[in-house]
């Protein structure tokens, strides 16, 4: 295996294509813009460049233990260098004007397109669902539309689409050229390791594993860290800025991991928050809801965990959850791993504990006790692809005669961090789990947090939502 000195490779649709960086093509070039430049892939479109319309929607095959697993992504907000060894493929990709896609005919039959605008990511978001092995619900196919916004046709006709062309047989050109993709994917991973790209103006790291990552990290210290790219393309395609160094994360295989023990689960910080999702359904509740309502499906296909924790930012979805859960993080540079609870972690609006030679590497978070009662809520202005203007998750404890024991209350978007609700805790702890006490524990969230007002909400509007939180968490509670 090689080190790439200054090239990609990837397949566009089938074709084996290479992109060499110089002063002209920088890797901070996205794949939107990318596609764009190209003679023949103007289906992709931009309408708002920061991963909310959906109208740059791009799928990308990943091989895995011989399979390719297919998912939509936003394409304005992805680097190219993170292509390399994967199958990008675009609308022109799926279907010819000969012979449509399954998922272009049903959009035809139902009627799904008016001006059109949207029609392409549209039909990447149906096709990445199309390649699901299963029918999906109406629920589902919902959550795989909600970043695509359509201004004409209404949603009806294209989820309607959805329930025609998917199901268990989802037989198409990809399917039948499935091993010879394999092939060329494994053949491009197998013929080099790591893509070091300098073009004179940015330099740009891919390393495949950890080691490699960490020695970066140390003879680097100033360089950006990606790991999904979500938060940090925005300041490239929303600033114009010019990132001179970066690290990329995302093929950075160590990191990918999900440990389960009967513990606790170690979550890689390189594993999509989608596939956190996925995963902790049954085991720890309160955050599947909280990644459930976590931006929309291409912003959870690429967002990582790690990325969520290290972004610091007051209104990040799964801290307050990960903090009412106890969660550890492990830090690692080249000499030696520490570990430091989360509640502990996050020291001042987006600073942490981490030093420059570190990277965040896993989180464990401890298999709950079965009598601890955890709920997590976010009040957005949308439900779906929106920042929270608050969230909160509260851990309880009850002893056995129903009195609380111990009660942990995390807010998110009430303070530069995301924080504990201290006073209101010490008030509630040992006292009866009743609407008596709640009302005046209510009382006292104002003493624990000084909001600001922002476009989101004003100072008491917040501090009305995280009252009411508490209200809700005791109203679902009160017969558990
Ligand atoms: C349209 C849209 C919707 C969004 N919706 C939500 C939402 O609903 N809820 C929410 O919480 N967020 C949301 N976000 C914000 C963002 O997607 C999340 O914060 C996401 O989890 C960031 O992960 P990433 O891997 O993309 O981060 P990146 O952009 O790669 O990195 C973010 C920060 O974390 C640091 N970092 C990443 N990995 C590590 C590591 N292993 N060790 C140390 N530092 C690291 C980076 O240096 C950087 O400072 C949204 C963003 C967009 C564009
Ligand atoms: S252009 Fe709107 S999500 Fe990419
Ligand atoms: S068809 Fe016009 S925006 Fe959807």
């Amino acid at each position: 295996m090689t080190t790439n000195k200054n090239k990609i490779q990837f397949l566009l649709g089938d074709k084996l294509t290479e992109i060499e960086f110089n002063s002209e093509i920088s890797p901070t070039t996205t794949v939107l813009n990318y596609l764009r430049s190209l003679p023949n892939h103007k289906g992709v479109k931009e309408g708002c460049a920061e991963g909310d319309c959906g109208a740059c929607t791009v799928v990308i095959a990943e091989e895995s233990n011989n399979k390719l697993t297919y998912k939509s992504f936003d394409s304005c907000l992805i680097f190219l260098p993170s292509l390399h060894g994967k199958q990008l493929i675009t609308v022109e990709n799926v279907g010819t004007s000969e012979k449509l896609h399954p998922v272009q005919e049903a959009l035809v039959e139902t009627h799904a397109s008016q001006c059109g605008f949207c029609t392409p990511g549209f039909t990447m978001s149906l096709f990445s669902l199309y390649k699901q092995d299963f029918i999906p619900s109406k629920e589902f196919i919902i959550d795989a539309l909600t970043g695509n916004l359509c201004r004409c046709t209404g949603y009806k006709p294209i989820i309607e689409a959805a329930h025609k062309c998917c199901g268990e047989h989802n037989h198409d050109y990809f399917s039948e050229n499935e091993n010879e993709t394999i092939l060329k994917l494994k053949g491009i991973k197998n013929s080099t390791n790591n893509i070091v790209i300098d073009n004179g103006i940015q330099k740009y790291f891919l390393p495949s594993n950890l080691a490699e990552a960490l020695q970066l990290r140390t003879d680097l210290p100033n360089a950006t860290i990606i790991n999904g790219g979500t938060d940090i393309a925005l300041r490239v395609t929303k600033k114009h800025e010019i990132i001179t160094t970066i690290i990329d994360l995302s093929q950075t295989i160590g990191l990918k991991k999900i440990t389960k023990t009967d513990k606790e689960w170690i979550i890689g910080t390189g594993v999509s928050i989608e596939d956190v999702r996925i995963e902790v359904k049954d085991i720890f509740p309160a955050l599947y809801e909280m990644l459930s309502v976590f931006g929309s499906k291409q912003i959870r296909n690429k967002a990582t965990f790690g990325g969520n924790i290290g972004s610091a930012s007051p209104i990040g979805d799964s801290t307050p959850v990960l903090m009412a859960y106890n969660s550890t993080l492990v830090l690692k540079n080249t000499k030696a791993e520490r570990e430091i609870k989360l509640r502990e972690f996050i020291t001042g609006y987006r600073k942490t504990q981490m030093s420059s030679d570190e990277l965040i590497i896993a989180v464990k978070i401890p298999i709950p006790n079965t009598n601890e009662i955890i709920k997590s809520y976010k009040v957005s202005k949308r439900k779906d692809l929106d920042i929270s203007t608050v969230s909160a998750c509260f851990n309880l404890l009850k002893d056995e005669k129903g009195k609380i024991k111990e009660i942990f209350m995390f807010y998110g978007g009430m303070a530069a961090t995301t924080s504990r609700a201290s006073k209101t805790e010490d008030f509630l702890n040992g006292k009866e789990w009743n609407r008596e006490n709640i009302e005046k524990a209510m009382k006292l969230i104002d003493e624990d947090y000084t909001p600001i007002s922002d476009a989101r909400a004003g100072a008491e509007a917040r501090k009305i939502m995280a009252r009411n939180l508490l209200m809700k968490f005791y109203n679902d509670t009160i017969n558990l």
